[in-house]
């Protein structure tokens, strides 16, 4: 019997959200697939979605990350949205019922403050790896 698939969404798909796509198919020979993503920019969508067409992985696309999260469809989420925006997705995450291993485009978030309550937070729970590219 084949491994376990790891499946991936990606939320925030602009530039780096679309490296991360690419990165992870050069990847899939290690069981890793990027199942959804989540963008409410209707172009964003359309280039993740024809990046994925074009080695045919087949992309559920939600328009926020709480519909991404609430269809349980991803066992890793990466963030990739703007700056501004990363300390309340992280929190959702670490809040959803369903527990999902997070990678963070840098920066962790945009105050100090905020970096602590996402870790505290984290620690407390001992339930999410959190992975930033730099913190
Ligand atoms: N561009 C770089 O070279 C680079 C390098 C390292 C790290 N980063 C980091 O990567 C992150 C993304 O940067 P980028 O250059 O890809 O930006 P980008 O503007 O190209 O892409 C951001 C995407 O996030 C989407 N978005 C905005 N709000 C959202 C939300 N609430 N939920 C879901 N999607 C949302 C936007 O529609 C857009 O498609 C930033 O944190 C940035 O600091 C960027």
């Amino acid at each position: 019997m084949g491994e376990k698939i790891v499946n991936y969404g990606i939320i925030g798909v602009g530039l780096m959200g679309r490296e991360h796509l690419l990165n992870l198919y050069h990847l899939r020979i290690q069981n890793v697939a990027v199942v959804c993503i989540a963008d409410p920019h209707l172009p964003s969508q359309q280039h993740a979605l024809d990046l994925a067409t074009s080695f045919n992985w087949p992309l559920k696309v939600f328009s926020g990350h709480q519909e991404l999260l609430d269809s349980g469809m991803c066992d890793v989420v990466v963030v990739s949205t703007p700056n501004m925006t990363h300390y309340q997705i992280l929190m959702d995450i670490i809040n959803h019922p369903k527990p999902h291993h997070v990678l963070v485009e840098k920066p962790l978030c945009t105050t100090v403050m905020d970096c602590r309550k996402v870790s505290t937070t984290m620690r407390w729970l001992d339930l999410i790896k959190l992975c930033s590219r730099f913190i």
